[in-house]
């Protein structure tokens, strides 16, 4: 193919077939080519664009991937406040509202649309000619942050329309949504790399939708729902015919979204859809009914947080009554003591449920649990279940309340209230077993010093050995000493002893964080670590000189300090060091040599935590950038630290140069 324009013709087939596939495949669930089809005409497309970049559109399919670059957010004003719905929860407030309807209404004939309640996080999507332009996060319902980039990659959302009919320039709205199996697969890989766990796929859509690098955005797999067209010149005069063409244009809308002519209607809409939605592909958390007109919308009009054409009816969250077995009390690497609730197994939300936490004495006691009690539990969405009532009529005469332990089950040490908190604590740090033993998992965990071969079971074996009664001893241990106890054969032996070695190469701020120094969880570590550069520095520091670092407040201050003055964790820090463990921060990713940031030039702006302002000017230069004084049409981007001045963020924000942050920035050149 050497004639341009025959290569033009080429791309711009190949690029319709592609979104065609791409709207049959993620919107319709009707795709008429497999993958490798598929992939191979995406192929020829990227060779293309790659051979002719005078082809290049930021709206190609190609582009859906997301690029590697992180990009700060920057906010935009909503052209319509995005406002809430007032919430009801029973048929008969249902009920009330489509009465209370026809009264406002003067006895007019109207119409209800029934549709889904999406749990995700809302999205405002601004298309003009045709294309999206612009995508805002609901923010403060005033204005919030432009996702555009990220949204690109949501395969179902259209970025070039097709059909006809659509205004110049519109406004839709949706709900992005993590599909229940993209959850699940998300949870499972997070569980596997030792990382916190969603509490529900609202929170992993919102959590991935703010995340600064749309590859890892577009790799969670996203989906998107539409509900709302907004704007002038509009198709229809009526809601569900203006949702119907959004559909012709390419916009995923729930097919569940219907007509309802009367009460009896709106009411079989609900006693359907309260069991059927436990099949759909997708959270829901309710039903959204709204007055259909357009016109008898307006007149109805707004209050000042919700309109008053439309209501949600909220699904009442799943709920099994089941005994109480007993309640049990774990203790925790920090020592705090945990209430649990050990449950006849009963099966909830497609889960059997045996165990719930009672978080603390308060919630034993607001809760009144007596011995034997049958109890409530919930999951509302969450993954995990939730005690929220007790079944006081099922009670058995006489059965006393659930009182908690007032001396360690574990080590029988009498407990402590924690300082301004409900929770109880056994003080024997050091000789507690539980303690020991899960400060010991905790050090060798994935995410701290990543040493393989020892679990929750290997940890309590090297205990009751003897081998290892703290951290430091880890680094003591042999093969030999190993294979003399029964379990271990010489492959599984080998294993410890390398990843152990291996573990020396550990970052510092991981280190801070595996020493489980009461509050500090990873971000404090980091902050701390990179503040600090070394644990010489960090031992030396008073309680006053880390509150002045970012973030640490005086109760973080007070516990590090408490914890490097104990004559315990200092002889463990100092044999850690012995053994090789790092104690100082790695030089300034500079990334020698690197050309990442060629041809992109930056402005520094600001107060920075994790370097200084010369040594963000270092790592640019080292790594192809440039560094320039004030911010032009031509910078690349702002890399803004505390204080920034409101000038400069205006005028970065007017010519839409991305403002990234150190985080970003060093993940820019990692
Ligand atoms: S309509 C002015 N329709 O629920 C009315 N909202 O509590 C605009 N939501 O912020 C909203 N599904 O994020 C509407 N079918 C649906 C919805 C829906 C989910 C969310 C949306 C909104 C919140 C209101």
């Amino acid at each position: 193919m050497t004639d341009s324009n025959e290569v033009g013709r080429r791309i711009a087939d190949l690029r319709q077939e592609l979104e065609r596939h791409n709207y049959n495949y993620y919107v319709k669930n009707a795709p008429e080519i497999g993958d490798r089809e598929f992939d191979t005409l995406m192929k020829e497309l990227e060779a293309l664009e790659a051979a002719h970049p005078e082809y290049d559109d930021p709206y190609s399919p190609t582009r859906r991937v997301g690029s590697d670059i992180s990009k700060g957010f920057v906010q935009a004003p909503h052209i319509h406040p995005m406002l809430s719905l007032g919430n009801t929860y029973s048929v008969a407030e249902v009920d009330d509202f489509v009465r209370r309807t026809r009264e406002s209404l003067m006895g007019q004939d109207f119409a209800i649309v029934g549709e889904m309640k999406f749990d995700g996080t809302s999205i405002s999507l601004i298309y003009e000619d045709g294309r999206l332009v612009r995508a805002v996060t609901r923010g403060d319902g005033e204005k919030g942050d432009v996702v555009t980039e990220n949204v690109k990659t949501i395969k179902s959302i259209p970025l070039v329309l097709s059909g006809s009919g659509w205004p110049r320039q519109f406004e839709i709205r949706g709900e992005i949504v993590l599909p229940w199996k993209e959850f699940d697969r998300l949870n499972a890989e997070r569980e596997f790399n030792e990382e916190p766990l969603f509490a529900n796929p609202r929170n992993a859509a919102s959590g991935t939708l703010k995340l600064l690098n749309p590859a890892e955005v577009a790799r969670r797999g996203l989906d998107a729902y539409f509900y709302y067209l907004l704007g002038e010149d509009l198709p229809a005069d009526n809601h569900l015919d203006n949702m119907r063409a959004a559909a012709s244009w390419g916009f995923k809308v729930s097919d569940a979204m219907t007509l309802l002519n009367n009460i009896e209607e709106v009411d079989a809409y609900i006693s359907h859809w309260d069991a059927a939605r436990k099949n759909l592909p997708v959270a829901t958390d309710g039903l959204v009914f709204k007055v259909n007109s357009l016109v008898q919308q307006l007149n109805l009009g707004y209050t000042a947080k919700s309109p008053r054409w439309a209501i949600a009816y909220k699904f009442q969250a799943e709920r099994a009554l089941t005994p109480l077995k007993f309640v049990s009390f774990e203790v925790g690497r920090m020592g705090i003591v945990t209430p649990v609730a050990n449950l006849e197994p009963v099966l909830l939300s497609g889960t059997i449920v045996k165990r719930a936490s009672l978080h603390n004495e308060d919630i034993i006691r607001s809760l009144d649990i007596h011995q034997g009690d049958s109890l409530y539990v919930e999951k509302g969405g969450e993954i995990i279940p939730k005690i929220t009532g007790v079944d006081t009529s099922a009670r058995i005469a006489g059965s006393a309340p659930v009182e908690f332990v007032k001396s360690c089950p574990a080590c029988g040490t009498p407990l402590v209230r924690v300082e301004g908190e409900a929770s109880w604590m056994c003080p024997n740090k050091y000789g507690c077993t539980p303690q020991i033993t899960g400060r010991v998992e905790h050090f060798v965990s994935r995410r701290m010093m990543n040493i393989d071969g020892i679990g929750e079971e290997t940890s309590e074996v090297l205990f009751a050995s003897g081998l290892v009664a703290n951290i430091a001893d880890l680094y003591s241990l042999t093969k030999e000493k190993i294979m003399a106890l029964d379990r271990f054969g010489e492959r599984s032996a080998d294993r410890i002893i390398s990843s152990i070695e291996e573990s020396k190469k550990v970052p510092f701020e991981r280190v801070v964080f595996a020493l489980s120094i009461p509050f500090v969880g990873e971000t404090v570590a980091k902050k701390v670590a990179r503040a600090c550069k070394s644990m010489d520095a960090l031992m030396a520091m008073n309680a006053e000189q880390l509150t002045a670092i970012d973030d640490i407040g005086p109760r973080i201050a007070a516990s590090i300090v408490d914890y490097l003055s104990a004559p315990a964790n200092r002889e463990i820090i100092a044999r850690l060091a012995a053994a090789g463990v790092r104690m100082e921060i790695d030089a300034p990713a500079q990334g020698q040599g690197s050309d990442r940031l060629a041809g992109r030039s930056f402005v520094i702006s600001g107060v920075f935590t994790h370097h200084s302002r010369d040594e963000y000017k270092a790592m640019i230069e080292a790594n192809g950038g440039k560094n320039v004084g004030s911010i032009s049409s031509k910078t690349d981007y702002v890399l803004a630290g505390a204080n920034m001045g409101p000038a400069k963020l205006e005028k970065a924000s007017k010519l839409g140069i991305p403002i990234i942050d150190e985080t970003t920035f060093l993940a820019m050149i990692s």
